[in-house]
């Protein structure tokens, strides 16, 4: 049974300890520990603590909205993955557009992939294509870039473990989600970049989301018709009730 990702990304929200502490036991309370589900929330780091000291019956898995890449040292205002290993994180997400715009490049992201897989953490590499790039019909190019120099050197039995999310960032946060037709020609096509790429046979192992404007009325299109693992929800997963639809249509 593969299992389905749902994944909770809260960006740079909620603004205090208690509403983060709310939302989260909002969550907690619903749901039922299942198999066939991964719930995850990446929370802001400072909340992460605090949050796991509240996670009854481990029911949701915490991740981390990105890390630094080097594992201690005089590196101020960074955060590293033995830190979030030793809080209890297991997903990171790396190279999300958002980061990407503040400087993350493919070099970074790449370092940030290698001390991931070497702490044992799962990287979530957010990949895509902006609107004008769509329009110029570059995306697979696009992405197969981004796959290339993000897992450049990593390890083939590694590989299985990288989460991609396809994130085109003409859909976050815009309420034009991707129709799921268009994800699931990407996602065949991410699946023969790994096997081109990297000499990969099975790919059907690699797990891809899709993320970009995802609420509770196309979530479970992306699944059933896109083919893809899961999803990465950002505003849809700080309202309690929206995400909690959004599990349950997976029950
Ligand atoms: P929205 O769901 O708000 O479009 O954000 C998607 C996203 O960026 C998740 O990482």
């Amino acid at each position: 049974m593969k299992k389905i990702f749902i994944i909770g990304n809260w960006k740079c929200n909620p603004t205090s300890l208690s509403e983060a502490k709310n939302l989260f036991l909002s969550i907690n309370k619903k749901i039922k520990k299942k198999r066939k589900i991964e719930t995850v929330i990446c929370p802001p780091f400072v909340y992460l603590y605090p949050l796991a000291q509240l996670n009854r019956g481990h029911k949701i898995v915490l991740g981390a909205q990105d890390t630094f890449f080097e594992e201690k040292g005089a590196f101020t205002g960074q955060v590293s993955a033995v830190m979030l290993k030793d809080l209890g994180c297991k997903y990171v997400i790396v190279g999300h557009s958002e980061k990407r715009a503040h400087g993350d490049n493919d070099e970074i992201i790449n370092k940030k992939i290698h001390i991931l897989l070497k702490e044992n953490l799962t990287p979530i590499l957010c990949i895509g294509e902006t609107k004008e790039e769509r329009e110029k019909k570059q995306t697979f190019e696009k992405i197969k870039y981004q796959i290339q120099e993000g897992l450049r050197k990593v390890a083939k039995k590694y590989l299985h473990k990288v989460i991609i999310a396809y994130e085109p960032i003409w859909a976050i946060g815009t309420n034009k989600p991707c129709p799921p037709e268009s994800v699931l020609t990407i996602s065949i096509f991410i699946r023969k970049t790994f096997s081109a790429l990297f000499g990969l046979k099975k790919t059907d192992k690699i797990a891809i989301l899709y993320g970009g404007s995802v609420n509770a009325d196309n979530a479970k299109r992306y699944v059933e018709e896109a083919r893809v693992n899961g999803l990465l929800i950002g505003s849809s997963s700080l309202k309690a009730e929206e995400f909690l639809k959004i599990i349950f249509s997976f029950y």
